[in-house]
């Protein structure tokens, strides 16, 4: 048998070793790949009803960005359920959650596969997977030895998540036993601009600062305004959502401020506004660029004094809000334009974050592609969905000007267009399915182009460039209806107007 005492003490030592959680979890499962021989391994965090992948061994990278959910994967409810090892008969019919995902056997089904649910005493925790090629592949193994490796694996990761939580300073009381799903969880990426990001998260969401979130289009910022509120204490209390681009000058003030009957005509009962909705809890000004200067010195008040006054009423009424405002704008550059003041500006971006542009998250786009995957099969009842090598290298060859929504569009896409080609509900994403695929964009060369070649263009000019074509397509698919092509674009048609004024596409 290969498996011995010394396999064990080789797991055990690599637990030991290593710099950081994420390295230790990786020598393990590449140790465990290697003593056990199998084809693929996993190790698995279990957190609100979803697996989430944390180490993978002879798995395709994309595996590290999708969710698995108990719902959607009856191999890993059956894992969570079973409380011991659990051998899956090798013609089981249950689809495994990696069925395609192991390189060179894209084609192929699995067949031998052991599942290892990870507990902390009573708790689950998380889950090791082992997959093999060949049917009796882990037949030679007893469960007593595959119990002791769990074990080990199981003290590990309670360990790192136990230090995780007490890192993350996050020390707000909560009820024991209580769900606590850590903030930006749902945030997938691994790169060092993302894995910055979310420590500053952690660190800021305790605080209560005001927060100041910039970012190219589609990058994240409502993400990580969620991910800020959840982490919070406020998290209790109401995330409060306000579109500062969707307001019409006539209604902003009432809209923030709240105003009492009669205060103007149409004012045919009191109203509270967002701030009061927001009391003790988090309000999320969008698009604050999009702000008027008049509104911008009232909101600078509340900032300022924390009280309000509704529209029509002098009484003021104290209000506890803790404002997150996003951006897609430069607001140094519009200080500077006098179209954004100066102190607001310097009260807002007290702990000021950046959202990286997803150009610059260099494998983060394999990961957010497998999520979106994962997100398309639950949604369209498909028993897989993967991306062959080819579109693998074509995604991340693009440059991305509309970020990660751009992403999830596209792969939403592809998986629409594919499934219609084929007759069953497995897809396999091919870079046919992609749009960028046969004429390699100009874009993606201005990028590898080198400094000075006619190709480059100033960042915000290309992506101003895509936008255009983005609304202009959108239009003509629906027969230039504004609202329909607005949902298409995944945004607020008040928003659609005023983007498509902002580039000269309307008077
Ligand atoms: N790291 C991530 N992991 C998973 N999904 C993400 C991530 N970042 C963004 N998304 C998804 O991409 C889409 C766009 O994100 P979001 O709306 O937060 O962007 P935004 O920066 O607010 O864009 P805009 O400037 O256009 O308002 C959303 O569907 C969001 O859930
Ligand atoms: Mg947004």
């Amino acid at each position: 048998m290969r498996f011995s005492v010394n396999a064990l003490a080789t797991i055990a030592l690599e637990l030991q070793s290593g710099i950081g959680h994420q390295d230790r979890f990786q020598r393990l499962i590449t140790t465990l790949r290697q003593v056990l021989g199998c084809d693929a391994s996993a190790l698995l965090r279990y957190e609100a009803r979803q697996f989430i992948p944390l180490a993978i061994d002879g798995l395709a990278q994309d595996v590290l960005g999708r969710r698995f959910t108990l719902e959607g994967h009856p191999r890993l409810e059956a894992i969570a359920r079973a409380g011991d090892v659990v051998r899956f008969p090798a013609d089981s019919d249950l689809p495994d959650p990696y069925d395609g995902l192991i390189p060179g056997h894209e084609n192929f089904h699995v067949h031998a596969c052991v599942g290892l649910p990870l507990f902390a005493g009573q708790n689950l925790i998380g889950a090791l997977t082992l997959d093999g090629m060949s049917p009796d592949q882990f037949d030679a193994f007893s469960d007593e030895a595959l119990r002791l490796i769990a074990a080990l694996a199981a003290g590990a990761l309670n360990n790192a998540l136990l230090i995780e939580k007490l890192e993350s300073q996050n020390l707000m009381p909560r009820a024991p036993g209580a769900f606590e799903p850590q903030p930006g969880s749902q945030m997938i990426g691994l790169s060092p601009g993302m894995t910055q990001l979310k420590k500053e998260i952690d660190i800021v969401a305790a605080s209560d600062l005001n927060v100041l979130i910039d970012g190219e289009t589609g990058t994240g910022k409502e993400l990580v305004a969620k991910a800020l509120h959840e982490g919070s204490p406020r998290a209790v209390n109401s995330l409060v959502y306000l579109n500062c681009a969707a307001l019409p000058e006539s209604v902003a003030e009432s809209e923030l401020f709240g105003h009492v009957k009669g205060a103007f005509t149409g004012a045919i009962s009191n109203r509270s506004g967002k701030f009061e909705m927001a009391d003790n809890g988090t309000l999320f000004l969008d698009e604050i660029g999009e702000l008027s200067l008049a509104l911008q010195a009232k909101l600078l008040r509340v900032l300022q004094y924390g009280d309000i006054q509704r529209v029509g009423d002098d009484r003021s009424i104290r209000v506890d809000v803790r404002v997150l405002a996003a951006t897609n704008r430069d607001l140094r550059e519009e200080v500077l334009a006098g179209r954004f003041r100066a102190d607001l500006f310097h009260r807002l971006s007290v702990f000021p974050l950046s959202v990286p542009p997803l150009r610059e998250r260099g494998d983060d786009v394999i990961l957010l592609a497998g999520y979106f995957c994962e997100q398309s099969r639950l949604r369209l009842g498909l028993s897989r969905v993967v991306l062959n090598p080819a579109a693998r290298a074509a995604l991340l060859a693009y440059p991305w000007p509309g970020n990660v929504r751009e992403l999830e569009h596209a792969i939403y896409r592809a998986v629409v267009l594919a499934r219609a080609a084929v007759a069953g509900d497995d897809v396999v994403l091919t870079p046919e399915h992609f749009s960028f695929a046969d004429q390699p964009p100009a874009s993606a060369a201005a990028v590898t182009a080198a400094p000075g070649t006619a190709a480059v263009k100033p960042l915000r000019e290309a992506t101003e460039d895509f936008q255009r074509s983005q609304i202009a397509a959108a239009l003509a698919a629906h027969q230039q209806n504004w609202a329909a092509s607005a949902r298409a674009l995944g945004m607020d048609v008040a928003n659609l107007h005023r983007l498509a004024k902002r580039l000269g596409m309307k008077a």
